[in-house]
């Protein structure tokens, strides 16, 4: 591969599942040695600038990572040219992801447990409205999703 992976994850509020998507990719590119950029983002701008949902930062601290300073912002168009990919937690995001992306766009678009089981089209659900138990269930999906892109990359096959 000749650019490093950049990939940033979107979902709708940028609060629960991309910053722990993110997370997790970079904990596993780091445990790999896998050097990587990596951002999220929400489709809408309802947090823009707060940090994580406490449920998300503390979860994430479960598994060693703080994303406390992690704070919320909306997808911008430029990333659509910044990243190598753009990958959206649940179909609706994906769908508004699609719609935003100029005809220029050179990121890879696509669903982010796709990377786990290609074409099986596998969403991650929004915790948002329910207990600490999803938050985990949402850590559970994105570190599965982590430790298959890290594979991917590392083998170049993404
Ligand atoms: P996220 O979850 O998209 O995983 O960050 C949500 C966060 C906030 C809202 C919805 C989903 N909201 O409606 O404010």
């Amino acid at each position: 591969m000749t650019q490093r992976p950049a990939v940033l994850f979107v979902c709708l509020g940028n609060i629960c599942r991309s910053p722990l998507a993110e997370a997790a990719f970079r904990k596993r590119s780091a445990e790999a040695g896998l050097c990587v950029d990596a951002d999220s983002a929400g489709t809408a701008d309802y947090h823009v600038g707060s940090p994580p949902d406490p449920r998300s930062i503390a979860e994430a601290s479960l598994h060693g990572a703080d994303i406390s300073n992690y704070a919320g912002r909306q997808l911008h168009m430029r990333d659509f040219l910044r990243f190598t990919h753009i990958l959206a937690l649940d179909h609706s995001n994906l769908a508004d992801v699609q719609a935003l992306a100029p005809p220029d766009a050179t990121a890879r678009i696509g669903l982010l447990m796709d990377a786990v089981e290609d074409g099986k089209n596998a969403a991650v659900a929004d915790p948002y409205h329910g207990n600490q138990d999803a938050f985990a269930e949402t850590w559970n999906d994105v570190d599965r999703a982590a430790r298959a892109l890290v594979e991917r990359f590392m083998r170049a096959v993404i």
